[in-house]
């Protein structure tokens, strides 16, 4: 048997076993999705009595009518944005709002084959829970036809609070940038014609689009919005170092302890650009890796040599998880990152003044790297309605 025909088979037990599963959850059928709205809207009203009444009532009215071609589908942790405590409003586009039923369907998209031009490539092939949604080891990811890029993927936690996408921030929303890994020959290597086809074959997505979107016709602006919605609900604020914000001062070492006012402080001040909950400005910097870069980062966007070797700060939240590190990969452990840091960069002409020689102890960087270990999120990286629905 072939390796093509091995993997098919697989994905048809995948399928039936999918299938097999008895519906538990009662479904809204397709004229009622605007009522998923209906309860959301009503649950950000600061009411005790609204908050648990209305959306039960609404469930007994409407459970009545569900129908069978839906209810088909099989369960899933009904799927929620959860913000933790202290972490803002994640910020979702007047046009694309967030429904349970389309953050569903792009559970389904993001772990599907069908995603990528020969049906072997999902999002999760270089996204992996297990690593923050990271691809762990890979300097670069290798995408379906077997070719990688330059660049180290990035984690997909925590994105509801950002503004842009990508090292060097180009895309400008989640919707916009759900499409470029689709198209990229290096990725998943697909065209619009060929995913819709693809996913129009298989029976499993027309009832989960008819609950997203009122109807099952397939485009590309519906599965960008799926994932979009998917990726808001990948929210990561329940580490140690959290439970230490909240108050349990015995969450965390007295290393991390120490690494936490290393980092925080007026002469480290690593906390400059990896700020705020989720430890990113979300601003451009070069962090001095380099002399000459061999890639450019914002310069390629804007054509300014003053953004040389420029990326986007990238968040710290998992980073025990997602080695290896920096736009490249090009440092394979924290320890490694810690001593770059020490020495103060390559002093190229774009690089931050805030990075210069910082004569840290060996002591004084393993307690930074203990404080980095604490933002680590063990449960983000097992949460049920995160993984993956196929298995
Ligand atoms: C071949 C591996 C690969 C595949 C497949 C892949 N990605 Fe990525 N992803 C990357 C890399 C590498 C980057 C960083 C690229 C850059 O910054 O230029 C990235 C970046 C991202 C970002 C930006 C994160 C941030 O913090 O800015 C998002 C969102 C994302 N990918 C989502 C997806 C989705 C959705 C899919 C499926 C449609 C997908 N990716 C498929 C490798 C991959
Ligand atoms: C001037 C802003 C700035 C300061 C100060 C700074 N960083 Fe960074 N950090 C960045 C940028 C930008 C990157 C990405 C650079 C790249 O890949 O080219 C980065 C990357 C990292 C990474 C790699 C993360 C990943 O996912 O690849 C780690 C870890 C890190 N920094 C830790 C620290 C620590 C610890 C300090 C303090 C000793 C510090 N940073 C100080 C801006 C800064």
């Amino acid at each position: 048997m072939s390796q093509a025909d091995i993997q098919e088979r697989a994905r048809v037990r995948r399928l039936q076993k999918f299938l097999k599963k008895p519906p538990q959850l009662c479904v809204l059928p397709t004229r009622f999705s605007s009522v998923i709205d209906l309860i959301q809207v009503l649950q950000s009203v600061p009411s005790r009595s609204l908050i648990l009444a209305v959306p039960a009532l609404l469930a007994s009215i409407f459970c009545a009518s569900c129908q069978q071609n839906v209810a088909d589908i099989a369960p899933l942790d009904p799927p929620k944005i959860s913000i933790p405590p202290g972490f803002p409003q994640p910020f979702v586009p007047a046009d694309d709002p967030w429904t349970p039923a389309k953050t569903e369907l792009g559970r389904y998209l993001f772990y599907s084959p069908e995603l990528s031009g020969n049906e072997q490539f999902s999002c999760a092939s270089c996204h992996k829970m297990s690593a923050a949604f990271c691809d762990p080891g890979q300097h670069w990811s290798f995408g379906s036809t077997g070719q990688h890029g330059s660049r180290n993927t990035l984690s997909l936690l925590n994105l509801a609070y950002d503004t842009c996408f990508f090292w060097d921030g180009r895309a400008k929303s989640l919707e916009e940038q759900a499409l470029e890994p689709i198209f990229n020959p290096i990725e998943l290597d697909n065209d619009s014609a060929t995913l819709i086809l693809h996913v129009k074959r298989n029976s499993l997505f027309s009832p989960l689009f008819i609950r997203a979107f009122g109807s099952d016709s397939v485009t590309m602006t519906r599965i960008a919005q799926a994932l979009a919605s998917f990726e808001r609900t990948l929210i990561s604020g329940t580490s140690a170092y959290d439970a230490f914000r909240l108050g349990d001062s015995e969450a965390i070492s007295e290393s991390a302890k120490r690494g936490l006012a290393l980092f925080s402080s007026k002469s480290i001040n690593c906390i400059a650009c990896h700020s705020g909950i989720n430890f990113t400005d979300n601003g451009y910097h070069s962090n001095g890796l380099d002399l000459h870069y061999l890639d450019a980062g914002l310069e390629n966007l804007t054509n300014d040599p003053d953004d040389n070797g420029k990326f986007r700060t990238p968040t710290l939240r998992n980073v025990a998880l997602t080695a290896p590190y920096m736009h490249d990969g090009r440092f394979s452990t924290l320890e490694q990152v810690l001593d770059f840091y020490n020495r103060g960069g390559m002093h190229n002409p774009t690089q931050d003044s805030l990075i210069h020689p910082l004569e840290l102890s060996g002591q004084q960087m393993e307690d930074i790297i203990a404080f980095l270990a604490t933002l680590t999120d063990s449960t983000c990286i097992s949460r049920n309605s995160f993984s993956n629905p196929f298995q």
